[in-house]
C-alpha cells in the first residue's frame, strides 16, 4: 500500500528495518514507534482526518503481520506420503519401510449379533426392515397415539433438530410405515410380521447400563385373532433359541400409549443368579424392553381395521442381549472403540 501521511512512511520504514534485523519478530508489532502511530491517532479530529489515519494505521499493521508470517515459514523437508503404496499384513520387515504396517479389521459383535437374531427371526417368518436415524414428531409421537401436549411425551428426551427433526427415542416410529405397507397383505389372508432394528438416541444418564445411543429391535405382528399369549410365546421362542436354552422371563404390566394392555419385560440376570449384582442393578433381573397388544388408535392410523385384525410389538435392546450372552458387564465398552474389547469377538 502506498502511504499518503509523512510520519506512517516514516515509521514503516523504521518498523521493516527493525523487522529484519529481530530474532523475536512478533514483538515488532508491540513497538513504541507502532504504539505511537496509534496514540497519535487520538488526538486527530474526528472525521476525515482520523479515518484515514486510522485505515493507514491499520494497513501497515497488516503489512508487518504479513511479513511476519512469511519470515516465520517453516523449511521442512517433508517425506512425501505415498497413499498408494501396499499394506504389509501381518508386520512391515525392517527392511521394507515402504511397506505401510495393517492390521485385519473384524467385525464389531454388535454387527455379529444382530445379524444372528434377524436370522433367528427370519426362520420364525420375520421380516427384518432398517429404522432410520433422523425422524419426524409425527412418526416419533402422533402416530403411535401421543397427541399433541400428551405429557408421555416428556418420557422420551428426544434430541431435535433446528429444522424440528428428531433422533428417533426408539424403533417404534417405523410401525406407522410397516403397518401401511403391510396393509394389503393383511387383506390378502397374509399376517405382517417385521423386525426393525435400528439405532436410537436419548438424553440419557450414562452408566454401566444406560447409553445414550444404543441399538434397538422393533416386532410387530398383526393378523387376525392375534392375543398376548402369542407375543409371550414369540418372545419365549426367540430368546431361547438365541441362548440356546431356556430363559426365565417376567412380563409385567406397564403403560405405553402405543400398546394396550402393555407390558415391560425381563429375563434373569445371569450374573449373579438372581442374587443381585452391578449388572442387575441389584433386582435379579435385566430389562430388556416394553411390549404390548398394538392400541386400536395405532391400526386406525395406518388404516387398518382394528375390530377386525389385532397384533402385538416389542421394542429391546440389543446390547442388553449381547450383554447377557457374553457377560459384558458395561454397555459403553460397545462404543469405546477399545480393541482389548472388541479383539474379544475377532
Ligand atoms: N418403544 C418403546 C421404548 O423404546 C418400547 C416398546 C414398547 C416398543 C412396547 C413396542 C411396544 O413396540 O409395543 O421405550
Amino acid at each position: 500500500m502506498e502511504y499518503k501521511s509523512e510520519l506512517i512512511i516514516n515509521t514503516a520504514k523504521e518498523l521493516k528495518s527493525k523487522l529484519s534485523e529481530a530474532s523475536d519478530k512478533r514483538a515488532v508489532l508491540r513497538a513504541p514507534e507502532l504504539v505511537a502511530l496509534y496514540d497519535h491517532l487520538k488526538t486527530l479530529p474526528a472525521g476525515q482526518p482520523r479515518a484515514e489515519f486510522g485505515r493507514e494505521v491499520n494497513a501497515l499493521k497488516a503489512e508487518l503481520e504479513k511479513l511476519i508470517r512469511e519470515a516465520g515459514q517453516p523449511k521442512i523437508e517433508m517425506e512425501p506420503i505415498d497413499i498408494t503404496a501396499p499394506f504389509d499384513v501381518n508386520v512391515a520387515p525392517a527392511d521394507r519401510p515402504d511397506l505401510l504396517p495393517a492390521e485385519t479389521g473384524s467385525q464389531h459383535p454388535l454387527t455379529t449379533e444382530l445379524a444372528i437374531i434377524l436370522d433367528i427371526f427370519a426362520r420364525m417368518g420375520f421380516t427384518a426392515v432398517e429404522s432410520r436415524e433422523l425422524d419426524d414428531d409425527y412418526h416419533m409421537f402422533t402416530s403411535l397415539n401421543f397427541p399433541p401436549e400428551h405429557p408421555a411425551r416428556d418420557d422420551y428426551d428426544t434430541f431435535v433438530t433446528d429444522e424440528g427433526l428428531i433422533a428417533p427415542a426408539h424403533t417404534s416410529t417405523m410401525q406407522n410405515r410397516v403397518l401401511l405397507a403391510g396393509k394389503g397383505d393383511l387383506e390378502a389372508g397374509k399376517g405382517i410380521r417385521a423386525v426393525i432394528p435400528g439405532r436410537v438416541f436419548r438424553n440419557e444418564d450414562i452408566d454401566a447400563r444406560h447409553e445414550h445411543t444404543f441399538t434397538q429391535l422393533e416386532g410387530v405382528y398383526v393378523d387376525r385373532g392375534i392375543n398376548a399369549g402369542h407375543l409371550v410365546a414369540t418372545i419365549r421362542a426367540w430368546l431361547s433359541s438365541y441362548y440356546q436354552r431356556d430363559i426365565d422371563i417376567k412380563i409385567q404390566p406397564f403403560y405405553f400409549p402405543f400398546t394396550e394392555p402393555s407390558f415391560e419385560f425381563a429375563a434373569s440376570c445371569p450374573f449373579c443368579a438372581g442374587t443381585g449384582c452391578n449388572v442387575c442393578s441389584h433386582t435379579g433381573w435385566i430389562e430388556l424392553g416394553g411390549c404390548g397388544m398394538i392400541h386400536p388408535n395405532v391400526l386406525k392410523e395406518a388404516d387398518i381395521d382394528s375390530n377386525e385384525f389385532s397384533g402385538f410389538a416389542w421394542g429391546f435392546g440389543i446390547e442388553r442381549l449381547v450383554m447377557l450372552k457374553y457377560g459384558i458387564e458395561d454397555i459403553r465398552h460397545f462404543h469405546s472403540g477399545n480393541l482389548k474389547f472388541l479383539r474379544q469377538f475377532a
